[in-house]
């Protein structure tokens, strides 16, 4: 579904992605584990086009996206639940959603939000409410909601379990399993890697912007240098 190749990324003098190489099949949940710094955020970005690429290619479903439009790109089917959520805080909970699906007609919206409401039912009550007034656990919630509304895909999941408490934590992953199971393909970054990978198929570590391991979910889980310096082992 996805295939990135040689893929550089420069923010002035920092080069923050140096060459990654990364395939992404359809159906998988593929987990980016790294620490801060190194360089996840911007792959993301850099695949949704919202940071330009200085080389290499992206493919998706054989079609070069490089650089190509944020909007274009949301229409071929990739949408993004941006790191820290990022939601518009003074506009209500059902304008924030209406924004994912930009693009489309109202009256093509109706399955999208059936989806988001059976996912995430709190939304559903609390359409009328400023986003900015959801707690952080809610606003991950209509964040990924957000980026769903697209019909995508391929989801890229940025943190989203990012500063919740731990039954939260769960519930997060619980639907980014959910999300999968009806057939949406996700790139998953996050901090808390033992969650990332229990919930993965395949990983790739990302170091200083570059890729230094990739492998299945379950393997990289029993490395002993992902152990120590990912998962708080010894
Ligand atoms: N807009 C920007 N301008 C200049 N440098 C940037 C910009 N965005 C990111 N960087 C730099 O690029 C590098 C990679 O940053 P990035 O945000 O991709 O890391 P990350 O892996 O997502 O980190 P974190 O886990 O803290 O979110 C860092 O050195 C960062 O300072
Ligand atoms: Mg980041």
């Amino acid at each position: 579904m996805l295939n990135i190749s040689g893929l550089n990324t420069r923010y002035g003098q920092i080069h923050a992605l140096k060459g990654i190489d990364m395939r992404i099949e359809k159906g998988e949940i593929v987990t980016l584990i790294g620490s801060n710094g190194a360089g996840k955020s911007t792959l993301l970005s850099t695949i949704a086009g919202l940071v330009p690429a200085s080389g290499g290619e992206i493919l998706f479903q054989g079609e070069n996206i490089t650089n190509m439009a944020p909007h274009l790109i949301v229409k071929r089917g990739i949408s993004m639940s941006p790191e820290g959520r990022e939601v518009f805080p003074a506009l209500t909970v059902a304008q924030n959603l209406r924004l994912g699906a930009y693009s489309k007609k109202t009256g093509e919206l109706e399955d999208s939000y059936e989806r988001v409401y059976a996912l995430f039912p709190r939304l559903k009550e609390r359409l009328p409410q400023p986003a900015g007034t959801l707690s952080g656990g809610e606003q991950q919630m209509l964040a990924i909601g957000r980026a769903l509304m697209a019909d995508p895909v391929l989801l890229l999941l940025d943190e989203p379990s990012l500063g919740l408490a731990p039954n939260l934590v769960l519930l997060i992953f619980d639907l980014i399993q959910s999300i999968n199971d009806q057939g949406v393909t996700i790139l998953l970054i996050e901090q808390n890697a033992n969650a990332a990978l229990s919930v993965a198929h395949r990983a790739y570590v990302l170091e200083t912007g570059n890729i230094t391991l990739d492998g299945p979910a379950e393997e990289l889980s029993q490395n002993d240098a992902v152990r120590r310096a990912y998962l708080g082992g010894k």
